[in-house]
């Protein structure tokens, strides 16, 4: 049999259509300036508005979710979300093993941003999301970290816009642990020019980084930022009084000792009364009734809990039409 040859010709390597693209991510609060957090508010709000508007934003953009602990609400405001803008989603349980565990963070984000157009991480490190971000070239979105919770921050402003008209001057007062959730609401307060007050028992005050960022930043837009031990004079005549679990997820075994520590430390109609007649109150949920908020509180008719909680929706709608669409560019001039 007469022999031939077979030419090889290996296909022209196609680039990915997202290496060396340029793109913004959302791993802290700190990663917008003052001024991007006030569009990004913005276009939540006309997202929240005219949902109608804006379908198909998203069409043809893939979302994926990895997420290192439960989730309720941000798990379905992301996916609700991005579907309800034209784009598809995939969560991928990630409660069984730590990201990272069976490969490399970076081989992983190197295999993701040939995927997917946008990823979205719930974990135990921070420093997992920001390997993410340092390593994929599509945009990077915290969904929650040991260290922030920044879409939760943005919703609960966006709640107190809607509550007060303005969040300038406003004082916010946060009573309890001083975690992800305390850390996101004071970079936020500070860059939008509000006031926040902290208190926390002994031992558990904010991270004194994020502190100091805060303070930064807030020396900038005339907002402040108080750190105490004292509940009672953290929320006395604030407009606001927001508290969030004593023992966050991966704390569990914490949870007796946190529920001694900070007894003192409970949201109540006695610690409300020092609040501002109109204060409302707003926690992240889930929430622990007869712990750190009393439900005569959570249940009364200050409490603006499942606002926050609807906002979650359009902040996710806004962040991710920012990183991923052309945020307000699309709709003309007057928005850019
Ligand atoms: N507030 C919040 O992030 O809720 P989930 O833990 O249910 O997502
Ligand atoms: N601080 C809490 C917030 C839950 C939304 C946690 O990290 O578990």
């Amino acid at each position: 049999m007469a022999s031939r040859t077979i030419e090889l010709r290996s296909a022209p390597k196609a680039p990915s259509v997202h290496r060396g693209a340029e793109h913004r991510d959302l791993i802290s609060i700190a990663d917008f300036r003052p001024a991007e957090l006030e569009n990004l508010l913005h276009l939540a709000r006309l997202l929240k508005a005219n949902p109608h508007d804006f379908r198909g934003t998203l069409d043809g953009k893939m979302v994926v979710l990895f997420f290192e602990k439960p989730s309720l609400r941000t798990r379905l405001t992301f996916e609700a979300g991005v579907n309800s803008l034209g784009g598809k989603t995939f969560f991928v349980d990630q409660t069984h093993s730590r990201l990272g565990e069976r490969e490399p963070i970076h081989d992983m984000a190197k295999n993701l941003e040939r995927w997917v157009d946008g990823i979205v991480l719930r974990t135990f490190t921070h420093a997992t999301v920001e390997e993410f971000a340092l390593h994929a070239a599509v945009p990077v979105v915290n969904g929650l970290s040991d260290l922030e919770h920044p879409c939760q921050a943005l919703a609960d402003f966006m709640t107190l816009q809607e509550c007060f008209g303005t969040v300038r001057d406003l004082q916010l007062a946060y009573v309890g642990d001083g975690n992800n959730v305390a850390h996101s609401l004071m970079l936020t307060a500070a860059a939008l020019g509000a006031s926040i007050s902290i208190a926390t028992p002994c031992g558990y005050e904010p991270s004194s980084d994020i502190v100091l960022q805060a303070e930064t930043i807030a020396e900038q837009t005339g907002g402040s930022v108080l750190v105490t031990n004292d509940p009672f004079h953290a929320v006395q005549d604030a407009d606001a009084v927001y508290t969030d679990v004593w023992a966050s997820m991966g704390q569990e075994s914490e949870t007796a000792e946190r529920e001694r520590i900070f007894s003192d430390f409970q949201v109540n109609a006695k610690l409300m009364s020092h609040a501002a007649p109109h204060a409302v109150f707003m926690h992240c949920l889930p929430a622990h009734r007869g712990s750190e908020v009393t439900a005569e509180v959570i249940d009364g008719p200050a409490s603006v809990v499942f606002d926050e909680a609807e906002n979650r929706l359009h902040i996710q709608k806004a962040v991710l039409l920012q990183l991923l669409g052309n945020g307000m560019r699309r709709f003309g001039p007057q928005h850019a």
